[in-house]
């Protein structure tokens, strides 16, 4: 019944995750409650930066992508498993730098960065800045030149790649608002620009073909289509590019019925692709990069809520309301994305009824999820919804005004608030 291996059932049939007791971390810390278990988070960086090593042997790092979930402890803990980080904006960028994170390890993303994030990335001294358009390469050339330094910078390509996943996920087709094209030569254009660029320094190349993808192969044929890239602008342009950023998008259990593969079958069998085409192309292994970050952060993660009304329709279904909703938890109105779900304090007992668990926001539409198995629960009971660690803080609103809940993180049955519940002063902070 429980999707990961960190959660546990106690003595008193209450759930656990990293040997906390839920129903104990509802009263402390009340609810809406994010809860992650921190030692899930490092054991799961451990496996990508080990695999990565005995795949690439030392010549590669995994690149935490950070929109998964962002604070500043995250960065800290991020940093201290050794990984690097890949920021998407200004925000994400300054909460890392705050927390001390080697921004050297940091690569630099987004389909429309400003200048003010450029020269921010910049100052900052990030270790890539992944271009995505020719306006951007030639406002950060200008940049740099004004500050007389010289960034590292990778190019974003679209492989024309089609990962089987929810369409508002997919990136590496060629109708997709990041990056350069591949088939249009449009890519082959922009390296030619990038060259000519006396203050930028191009290093490599960047790919990522989307998110939650269950399947190997189609992250086996980006690696592919990017080293054929590589090697036609060795033999076109005489230009070597040394690295190659992967992306991330490695799929999660979600369900009980969901199979992904392990990552580190990834890593062999990408990395079985990736030399054996340097070797057929004639071409250099590159550094390797990945930008895990559903996979770190997901399954660590659970959201606990309490239960409110409880209606039952008869012959159509039986709401049960908890104190948040789309606001917390978006995935389902957003994608219809699915979830397990305990009663946190019954999950000894078997899930006998199906339900339509709801929000408090104030649309029909508003759901954590509908058809969930889920013991019987009442007024008072909380809930456990599991696997939410990723995109589900980091995208959370305060649609209706409600206040953003606490992240608390849990190791070896300890707990500690890394971010603070939302006040009601928070909530009129910037209004005049
Ligand atoms: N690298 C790049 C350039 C990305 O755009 C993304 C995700 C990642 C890495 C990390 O992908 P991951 O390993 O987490 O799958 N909000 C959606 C997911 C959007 C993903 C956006 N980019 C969701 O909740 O499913």
């Amino acid at each position: 019944m429980l999707v990961s291996d960190n959660l546990s059932v106690n003595s008193q049939g209450h759930l656990t995750i990293g040997g906390a007791d839920t129903i104990e971390l509802a009263a402390q810390y009340g609810t809406p409650l994010y809860v992650m278990d921190e030692e899930l988070i490092r054991k799961t960086c451990r496996r990508f930066k080990d695999s990565i090593d005995k795949y690439y042997g030392g010549n590669g790092l995994p690149h935490y992508a950070s929109k998964a979930f962002s604070c500043m402890e995250m960065c800290r803990v991020i940093a201290d498993e050794g990984l690097g980080l890949d920021a998407v904006s200004i925000g994400e960028l300054y909460t890392a730098k705050k927390a001390g994170f080697p921004m050297e390890k940091v690569g630099f993303h987004g389909n429309n960065k400003t200048n003010e994030e450029l020269e921010f990335a910049v100052e900052c001294g990030v270790g890539q800045i992944i271009v995505d358009n020719i306006s951007e390469m030639k406002r950060l050339e200008a940049i740099a030149a004004a500050k007389n330094v010289r960034p590292t910078i990778m190019l974003r390509i679209k492989p024309g790649i089609d990962a089987h996943t929810h369409d508002f996920v997919k990136t590496g087709q060629i109708d997709s608002k990041f990056g350069f094209a591949l088939e249009t030569g449009e890519a082959l254009e922009a390296v030619k620009e990038a060259i000519s660029c006396e203050n930028l320094d191009l290093d490599g190349l960047h790919c990522h073909i989307g998110s939650q993808i269950f399947d190997i192969a189609p992250f086996e044929e980006a690696a592919k289509v990017m080293l054929g890239f590589i090697a036609q602008i060795k033999n076109e342009l005489g230009y070597e590019i040394k690295g190659l950023n992967l992306g991330g998008g490695f799929g999660i259990k979600y369900l009980e019925k969901d199979d992904p593969s392990p990552f580190e079958t990834y890593m062999e069998r990408v990395s079985a692709v990736v030399k054996s085409q340097c070797e057929s192309l004639g071409i250099a292994v590159p550094y390797i990069h990945i930008e895990p970050g559903r996979s770190i952060a997901a399954p660590a993660g659970m959201t606990l809520y309490t239960v409110g009304a409880r209606k039952e329709i008869p012959n159509i279904r039986t709401y049960v309301s908890v104190d948040g909703g789309m606001a917390d938890s978006p995935r389902y109105i957003l994608y219809g994305s699915e979830y397990e779900a305990v009663v946190a304090n019954k999950a000894d007992q078997e899930r006998s009824e199906r339900v339509t668990i709801a929000g408090k926001c104030c649309e029909s539409g508003d759901l954590i999820g509908e058809n969930m198995p889920l013991q019987h629960a009442e007024s008072g009971d909380i809930i456990a919804v599991l696997a939410t660690g990723a995109y589900n803080y980091s995208m959370s609103s305060n649609y209706n005004r409600l206040q953003k809940p606490a992240v608390v993180f849990v190791k070896n049955g300890e707990s500690r608030i890394v971010v603070k519940r939302e006040t009601l002063d928070d909530i009129i902070r910037n209004d005049i």
